[in-house]
């Protein structure tokens, strides 16, 4: 998309381009964010998880950047279009879901911030859980034809959430 933008070359609708590619770095940023907890573990290098506020920022940046094409270029701010795009289209109500429930993360993510909530900023964090199931189900539900690249994000994202819920589970036997 970069190169594009620099070379004046998004295609015949850049507008489309600009709104799918930002929704994919959003999708691609967050599944990176969720994989970074597991990854760290398993190759036992703590230091991985320094660079998850990072991208889970980035998440929030292209999720915002992908609202404001679609208000801006699609809808032309057009605020009544908008408000009915997200009662009446359920991909759309997910997505808004999905980006509101992102905002509360970003603005916590300061290490003042951590400080400052103690234990109840893991708790509200675990919020990323729920944005991961929305998100994928948002872009799962806006695909008109070819479902394979939803059913390889949905794989991602069992696995990501199932090795949390087992390390979880394993975690409490051995505590009890
Ligand atoms: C305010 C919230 C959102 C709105 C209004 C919105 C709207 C849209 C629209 C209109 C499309 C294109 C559908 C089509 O071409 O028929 C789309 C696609 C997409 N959105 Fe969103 N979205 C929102 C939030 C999100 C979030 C939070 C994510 C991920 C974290 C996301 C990821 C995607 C992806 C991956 C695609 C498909 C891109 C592709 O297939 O190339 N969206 N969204």
């Amino acid at each position: 998309m970069i190169i594009g933008i620099i070379t004046e070359d998004l295609g015949p609708d850049p507008h489309n381009t600009l709104l799918h590619t930002t929704g994919l770095w959003a999708l691609n940023s967050l599944m990176t964010t969720l994989a970074i907890t597991p990854v760290s573990n398993w190759l036992k290098w703590p230091l991985l998880i320094t660079v998850r506020r990072m991208t889970g920022l980035l998440v929030f940046f292209y999720a915002t950047a992908h609202f404001w094409i679609f208000i801006q270029f699609i809808l032309d701010f057009d605020w009544t279009v908008l408000f009915t795009e997200i009662i009446k289209r359920p991909y759309i109500t997910i997505g808004f879901i999905s980006w509101l429930m992102l905002i509360p993360l970003a603005m916590t993510s300061t290490k003042a911030m951590i400080r400052r909530l103690g234990k109840s900023w893991k708790k509200l964090h675990k919020l990323v859980y729920p944005i991961g199931i929305l998100s994928v189900w948002h872009f799962t539900w806006q695909v008109k034809l070819d479902l394979t690249e939803p059913v390889i994000y949905i794989v991602i994202l069992v696995v990501l959430l199932g090795w949390r819920d087992f390390n979880d589970k394993r975690k409490l036997k051995r505590t009890s």
